[in-house]
């Protein structure tokens, strides 16, 4: 039945039963009205990012940014969920900042000497709506704002959705060089700088200590916000996140914590945590889109993350992730040597692989994928234009069995 779904020859009526497809009417639709309605797109995003784009149910899938269904806690989400269901918050509105508990759990996470209050954290369903808030309501359009290259791509996404121009600084396995962040926001006037200082996506790069601090200063120094994007902060394998939001006591840094891919991608709960009328504008902006996250979801996640359980699960999947990077490098390095992984990542879910100079990135992807293999090539990742021939391989989502192959068939389509 799934075969003959996917073909198309029959389909599901819920509740109702299975039918042989009705014949498709013979005259095409004619949709070109729309083009003359719509006018030319605002921006150059349209259409999905290629880790969105849906794979043939056997292939080999390095592309996607979400973990298998085998490394997230399910047993304790669905436990939570049913819980939930018996709760007020599964038949009453949230409040817009979210459910109080679910604030306080997200402000403990910051350790630090001047931690955050509770009223702090605002739950958002998911960390890139929140990105589209924050630029919008503290940078907004046709204003700065400094970014690192490469970069997560939803971010660059989210940027020019809200219509800021970004101002793209170089930044390698230590982070960006502070001189180079220092003259960008002294050359434009930035008011802000989105950055992943935690096993950053896609490098998996962990800004030093050093870095941060210096960092930091420079964004003091021009009265400037840090957008701090802490998506990997569950996700470290051979070290732990320092985020700079614990040094933070004067509202510099704005915090993203997401809990969609260590908890489950179904429940889309995260967290923004910032101090003052940023905090303000911020939740302004949210309630304005969605008015507030389904309370359901809330409540099962501040289940999970409260069960003695969740440490567990962090700690197993701590230790999966660091066998799956190490067998996805392994596969690329014997079969694929050509395609350089330059940083082994620290945490995070990627492996950034530089292919050989003068390689067309976008034939090697189509190569590999009709090989039976998919894959993201690194364009989406940069602000600018890409620096080199880069591809995105993500380790947490596929069987592990299938990476010999997947290194196989990475070798082969580099070889033609
Ligand atoms: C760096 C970074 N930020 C934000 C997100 C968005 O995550 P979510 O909306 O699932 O919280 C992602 C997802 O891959 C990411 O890699």
């Amino acid at each position: 039945m799934r075969q003959l779904t996917a073909a198309g020859l029959v389909e599901s009526r819920p509740g109702v039963g299975t039918f042989v497809r009705a014949a498709r009417p013979t005259t095409p639709a004619d949709y070109g009205w729309q083009t003359a309605a719509l006018g030319s797109p605002l921006s150059r995003a349209v259409g999905l990012s290629a880790t969105q784009q849906v794979a043939a149910p056997d292939a080999l899938q390095l592309h996607s940014g979400y973990p298998a269904r085998d490394l997230l806690p399910e047993r304790l989400v669905r436990a939570a969920l049913v819980r939930a269901a018996r709760t007020e918050s599964a038949v009453t509105r949230a409040p817009a900042a979210g459910l109080p508990e679910l604030q306080a759990w997200f402000a403990s996470e910051v350790a630090g000497p001047v931690p955050p209050s509770p009223r702090d954290a605002l739950v958002i369903a998911g960390s890139q709506s929140g990105l589209t808030s924050i630029f919008r309501a503290l940078v907004g359009p046709g204003q700065p704002m400094v970014i690192e290259s490469p970069t997560y791509w939803g971010a660059v996404l989210a940027a020019r959705q809200s219509g800021v121009d970004l101002v793209p600084v170089p930044s390698g396995p230590d982070g960006p060089n502070p001189a180079d962040v220092e003259r960008a926001f002294a050359t434009t006037g930035a008011r802000a700088f989105y950055a992943q200082p935690t096993f950053a996506n896609p490098t998996g790069a962990q800004w030093s200590a050093e870095t941060g601090r210096a960092v930091l200063d420079v964004v003091r120094a021009h009265g400037a916000f840090l957008v701090e994007d802490d998506w990997a902060h569950d996700l470290g394998i051979d070290a732990d996140p320092q985020p700079l939001v614990g040094q933070d006591d004067d509202g510099h840094v704005i915090y993203l914590r997401s809990l969609t891919k260590t908890v489950s991608p179904s429940l889309r709960v995260a967290a923004v945590i910032a101090r003052g009328p940023a905090r303000d504008r911020i939740l302004a902006d949210r309630a304005a889109e969605t008015m507030y996250v389904s309370g359901l979801l809330q409540a099962a996640a501040l289940d999970v993350v409260t069960q003695p359980g969740w440490r567990t699960h962090l700690r197993t999947m701590r230790q999966q992730l660091g066998a799956r990077r190490d067998l996805l490098l392994r596969a690329v390095r014997e079969s694929a040597p050509d395609l350089h992984v330059e940083h082994v990542p620290a945490g995070g879910l990627n492996l950034w692989a530089r292919l050989p100079d003068g390689t067309d990135v976008d034939a090697f992807v189509r190569a590999c994928q009709a090989r039976g293999l998919v894959i993201a090539a690194g364009t989406e990742w940069f602000p600018a234009e890409p620096t080199g021939p880069f591809v995105r391989l993500n380790y947490s989502g596929e069987s592990p069995e299938r990476f010999p192959e997947a290194g196989r068939i990475l070798g082969d389509a580099l070889r033609h």
